[in-house]
């Protein structure tokens, strides 16, 4: 409300708060290469532009007369209470758009009461992120090494540090096909960044000859090989038990079927998510394959979402068609990039503030009352 009245009342924002627009100006305040690492897709982008239009075609259909003068937009997610349905993505290496990196955007989630999901390919370590995140609600975002004391290690790191639910992310045992990242010879892990929480691990080091500071490809390379080409299937699910007491979420599920098996996998939840279009292109948009698969699995998994989540529209759609909460993803980075802590904030605030008068415009004081009758397919 406060955004509003001030931009309504004549004072400008210091940035805009409008994500496509921040997208733009944040290619003039990024060197090229960080950019295009951030705001590319996999392939030819179809499936990074399919996420988009997916939202496009679903229309809210406005209610009146409904007293939505006060809306409800708190909520709890697998324990962790949260002021709106909104998380913010795992992102890695977010040095490479700001040097306060993570610690500013978990400084900026925590001002606001909102989750962050912290990467395991961040910047900062994971006692870092959670000093930054203070009493913040923080959730841990995992590419799974294939050395369980390495697993175990780092799993108990992020319990000790007060993260509360553990992300898996199962699409990306290895990085897709980037032509914009390729074309520039630039991946950011095999310049020794993104390797914060790699490095500072006592388990990972003592598998190195040297330590990272000696020799920081051989370390990069041992690192990479582990978190990649695994040869997991469904049956190891039960070893994270062993390591994370906590809920525990996929992401990265897209099939029906996968979803049916997290479910008969005891996952306490998971992330309807193509990676932000990142990683397989020509793959179906993220919000396409929610409906389903949120039918298929009813209340017995938390069924959370992300990829191309711009507005509280797109929020009130993905809650409609199935979700409890949704993950921000590169909109707060291209804050970040913008103002640190601050573009970071002003990110978050504005789609909160767009999300809960789009809530009251059309008709809604709960979430709860978000079904499907509330959007029509165009
Ligand atoms: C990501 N994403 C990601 N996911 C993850 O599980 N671990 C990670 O380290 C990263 N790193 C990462 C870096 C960058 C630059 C981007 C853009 C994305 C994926 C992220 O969590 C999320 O799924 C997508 O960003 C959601 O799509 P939108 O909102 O960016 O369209």
């Amino acid at each position: 409300n406060e955004l509003y009245l001030q931009g309504y009342g004549g004072a400008k924002p210091p940035f805009s708060t409008d994500a496509t627009k921040l997208e733009d100006s944040a290619a003039q305040v990024l060197e090229p290469e960080a950019f295009s690492y951030v705001a590319g897709g996999a392939g030819s982008g179809a499936t990074m532009h399919a996420n988009r239009e997916a939202f496009d075609r679903w229309k809210l259909v406005p209610r009146m007369l409904t007293d939505a003068t006060e809306r409800e937009l708190a909520t709890t997610v697998l324990g962790t209470p949260m002021p709106a349905p909104v998380l913010l993505a795992p992102i890695g290496v977010q040095s490479i758009v700001h040097p306060d990196a993570e610690s500013a955007t978990a400084r900026a989630a925590a001002a606001l009461g909102v989750p962050m999901v912290m990467s395991t390919a961040s910047s900062t370590s994971i006692e870092d992120v959670a000093q930054a995140s203070g009493d913040g609600p923080r959730w841990f975002q995992l590419y799974w090494p294939s050395d369980s004391d390495v697993c175990g290690s780092i799993l108990a790191r992020a319990r000790a540090a007060g993260f509360s639910t553990l992300v898996v992310t199962l699409d990306t045992w290895t990085l897709g096909w980037r032509p914009c990242d390729l074309d520039a010879g630039y991946l950011p892990f095999l310049r020794g960044l993104g390797m914060a929480v790699a490095f500072s691990d006592p388990a990972f080091r003592q598998l190195l000859e040297k330590p990272p500071e000696e020799d920081t490809p051989t370390a990069v390379l041992r690192w990479i090989s582990m978190i990649t080409g695994t040869d997991r299937d469904w049956s190891a699910l039960p070893l994270l038990r062993e390591h994370w007491d906590g809920p525990i979420v996929l992401k990265g599920i897209q099939h029906v079927d996968d979803a049916r098996r997290a479910v008969d996998a005891g996952m306490d939840g998971i992330v309807v998510s193509n990676h932000g279009g990142r990683q397989v292109d020509g793959a179906a948009a993220s919000l396409e394959v929610l409906p389903e698969i949120a039918t298929a699995v009813g209340d017995r998994i938390e069924v959370l979402f992300d990829s191309g989540v711009r507005t509280g529209a797109d929020v009130l759609k993905a809650l409609a068609l199935g979700a409890k909460a949704v993950l921000l993803g590169r909109p707060y980075v291209y804050g970040l990039a913008h103002g640190g802590e601050d573009g970071v904030r002003h990110v978050l605030r504005s789609v909160l503030a767009d999300l809960d008068l789009t809530m009251a415009l059309s008709g809604h004081r709960r979430l709860a009352d978000l079904t499907a009758a509330a959007l029509r397919r165009a």
